[in-house]
């Protein structure tokens, strides 16, 4: 299953070497534009008026109030904010927004905090005031936001089947061993540290939209789709980003209130959506409940796997949160049934939380997985070893580089596994009672169809344009490294501009898929703007390389040269002089593999977790101490920004397991906890000592350089590496996420559910 890797990259002097961002001095310096910070001449500011209600219809507005205050240019409802269409159906991977309403399109609140009015005024302050100065009456309905899903109504009157091979219901009823049960997980709220913003310019009937996107060239479609102008009436542009986890993605209501104010105002408006208003109406991660059955024979192999979802959505939108991702192909066995049901709920439309399916699918399925074994009496190493599939059973292809065990064997080297006594409780250090879990993850490896241009100057510098963005994670960086691998260049000789819907259209930042997916792209530019170097190179008539063809030439460690001669290489800058021409270029474009059926191979990265956590029984203080992670994904392009995603993901996993829950006040409908104290990720003191290991195989069939990509496989089975740790330490198995204190003061054997 090891591939053969092609001499040039083995000997790459930029790819695979730990590489510091190139866009860090912009962002250490604080000059590093993010999308709230533009600002421009008369640019006032809009601020949302939130449902307080979380089901219910409008029976009257009054803006009379509002409107005198200081500084207001505007108020706006649905009946004067101006036309605002939906999305046509999408084709392909395109035109994808998950809350599909326009905002205040009609009088019906379905959500608490959806939108239902905005205030402009030249001041954020005096916007806010006026926002809160409209008197909105409603006409209350019943709402629904509860997380208990499994067993009640669904969407569709029944789950669907989702993968389904071999006949379950048979093998789970004859099994040796079965084991049953339903894991949860809450409501989760993408917090990164950058709020959701929109600066919304308009001028001579075209928008030039400052937005905090994943993706500015869906962002473009949908916007021009829905304020029903051209799309090449519309720009979108996000130079940085402070992070965006999912959440964003695809368009929120919010970006359709800052332009529609700019163009009914006719002058730039800036709307930052507040801390609050993020727990509602700009996605999470949906509550799931998760049925888990497993069986298998006397020795341990799975006869049948069957997982049944349910995830809450919201009343409009049908959001599948598609927590099968990695139950087919996981791990052998004749017989898989993976079902999948919506419930809706009075809350914002769900969408994609890094890891989407795959995060909470294989916590349920790890922490099943723990529970076999110790029905089984065999250590969960051993367990997954044994289950290794040959072939991806869910599709039949063969796979195109997995190294699952030797990610699970190293990671037990590591990790000290094998001095593990299974005892619960029986291992200590320091006066502490240690558990030790593990778990096995798994993330999709794609790539999206992808457009790049690489011009190289006279001054001797490279550009590379490209319309895809940079989340945080180093894509600035890794399209810097291709380039420089490709021309020989320095990487400070190169200038990569992303984050504008005006480029040549590149992936979205999501799916972990964006380097795989402009590694052939932007190659296959650079080889071209390399060739028309040579073209230039040999029509100079008074040039080093008079009477030489483009084909007698090579372009090599940034000189043009005579096919393997070393000595007469002239840099480029020189032979761009010569010739007279400023620049040349050349442009790559490369078909994706996501969502094809057809593919030869089944893509996929892989990982394993070990945890310790420690646990102080007399005072019920439990921390995450130690986790050994080691990752399959690929070749890794940057190990240092590859290895900071992992680290990232272990602590987002520590917040999963720990503490991460956006609370409904049953009452009001309301995210109560909608805020940075209240709502608790893990920070640095949470943060255990993180090992990371990338097995580093490149993976060929994929692209050029091997790449595949690391933005969310470590977040992966995490949760199901703690809650294992937990039980090991404590005897208490959480199924109910984050383990709360409550939930270790009780007896050993299953916590009943406290939220
Ligand atoms: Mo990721 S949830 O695809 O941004």
């Amino acid at each position: 299953m090891q591939q053969q890797a092609p001499e040039q990259i083995k000997e790459s002097k930029v790819i695979g070497v730990p590489t510091s961002r190139i866009d860090g001095p912009v962002k250490t310096t604080g000059t590093a534009m993010y999308s709230s910070d533009h600002h421009f001449p008369g640019l006032v500011h809009a601020w949302p008026a939130t449902a307080t209600v979380a089901s219910g219809t409008i029976t009257n507005i009054d803006t009379s109030i509002a409107e005198k205050m200081p500084g207001v240019l505007a108020v706006y409802h649905h009946e004067n904010i101006g036309q605002l269409y939906r999305t046509p159906p999408a084709a392909g991977f395109s035109m994808i927004i998950d809350e599909k309403r326009p905002p205040l399109e009609d009088t019906t609140i379905r959500y608490y905090g959806q939108y239902v009015a905005v205030a402009v005024a030249s001041t954020v302050e005096q916007a806010r005031a006026a926002a809160e100065a409209i008197k909105i009456t409603y006409a209350k309905t019943d709402h629904d936001t509860s997380n208990k899903l499994l067993g009640t109504p669904l969407s569709e009157p029944k789950p669907k089947e989702v993968t389904k091979r071999g006949d379950t219901a048979a093998a789970l009823a004859s099994a040796v061993v079965k084991h049953d049960a339903v894991y949860s997980t809450p409501t989760e709220t993408h917090n990164p540290i950058e709020l959701h913003a929109s600066v919304a310019v308009y001028k001579d009937g075209k928008f030039t939209l400052y937005e905090t996107s994943q993706a500015v060239v869906n962002h473009r479609d949908v916007m021009a789709a829905m304020l029903g102008v051209p799309p090449e009436d519309v720009q979108v542009i996000t130079r940085f980003l402070g992070s965006g986890f999912g959440g964003k993605l695809w368009p929120w209501p919010h970006a359709l209130l800052a332009a529609s104010c700019a163009r009914n105002l006719n002058r730039p408006v800036k709307l930052v959506v507040s801390r609050s208003m993020m727990f509602q109406s700009v996605g999470h991660r949906p509550a799931i409940d998760q049925r888990i059955q497993l069986a298998t024979d006397a020795a341990g192999k799975l006869t049948a796997i069957q997982q049944d979802y349910v995830n809450h959505t919201s009343m409009l939108d049908d959001y599948d949160e598609g927590c099968g991702e990695a139950t087919g192909f996981i791990y052998s066995s004749p017989n898989v049934l993976v079902t999948g049901g919506l419930a809706r709920r009075n809350v914002g439309t769900p969408t994609s939380m890094r890891g989407p399916g795959a995060v909470p699918g294989l916590y349920a399925l790890e922490s099943a997985m723990d529970e076999l074994a110790l029905k089984l009496k065999m250590d969960p190493v051993q367990l997954h070893l044994i289950n290794e599939p040959e072939k991806d059973e869910s599709t039949g292809q063969p796979f195109s580089s997995r190294h699952l065990k030797e990610c699970i064997t190293t990671g037990a080297e590591k990790f000290g596994w094998n001095k593990r006594t299974p005892g619960i409780g029986s291992m200590q250090r320091d006066g502490l009672t240690l558990g030790w879990g593990m778990a096995a993850c798994t993330w999709i490896a794609a790539r999206t169809d992808s457009e790049a241009t690489v011009e190289l100057h006279q001054d001797g510098t490279a550009r590379v344009i490209c319309g895809t963005q940079d989340i945080g994670g180093g894509t600035y960086t890794a399209i810097a490294q291709i380039v420089a691998h490709e021309t020989g260049l320095p990487l400070n000789k190169i200038d990569v501009v992303l984050g504008d819907s005006s480029l040549p259209p590149g992936p979205i930042s999501g799916g972990s898929w964006a380097t795989a997916s402009v590694t052939p792209a932007v190659l296959e530019a650079a080889q071209k703007a390399g060739k028309s170097l040579l073209g230039a190179a040999a029509d100079a008539a008074n040039g080093p390389f008079k009477g030489k063809k483009a084909e007698d030439l090579e372009f090599i460690d940034g000189n043009v040269r005579i096919k393997g001669q070393s000595a007469g290489a002239v840099p480029l800058s020189e032979v761009l002089r010569i010739a007279n021409v400023k620049a040349v270029s050349g442009t790559g474009k490369s078909e994706g593999t996501f969502g094809n059926p057809n593919l030869k191979y089944s893509f996929h990265s892989y990982g394993a977790h070990f945890a310790e956590v420690t646990w102080q029984p007399e005072i019920a203080r439990l921390r995450v101490s130690r986790v050994v992670t080691v990752i399959d994904a690929g070749r890794m392009l940057n190990p240092r920004a590859a290895r900071n995603q992992i680290e990232g993901a272990v602590v987002m996993g520590v917040g999963m397991a720990l503490l991460e829950a956006t609370e409904y006040d049953p009452r009001s409908g309301a995210p109560i906890n909608s805020n940075l104290a209240d709502y608790v990720v893990a920070v640095n003191a949470d943060t255990p000592d993180i090992d990371v290991t990338f097995l580093d195989y490149p993976d060929y069939n994929l692209n050029p350089l091997g790449a595949r990509g690391v933005g969310e496989i470590g977040l992966a089975g995490i949760p199901a590496a703690i809650t294992n740790a937990v039980h090991h330490a404590t005897g208490i198995r959480v199924r109910n996420l984050p383990i709360r204190i409550e939930d270790l003061l009780q007896s050993p054997g299953e916590a009943k559910r406290t939220a």
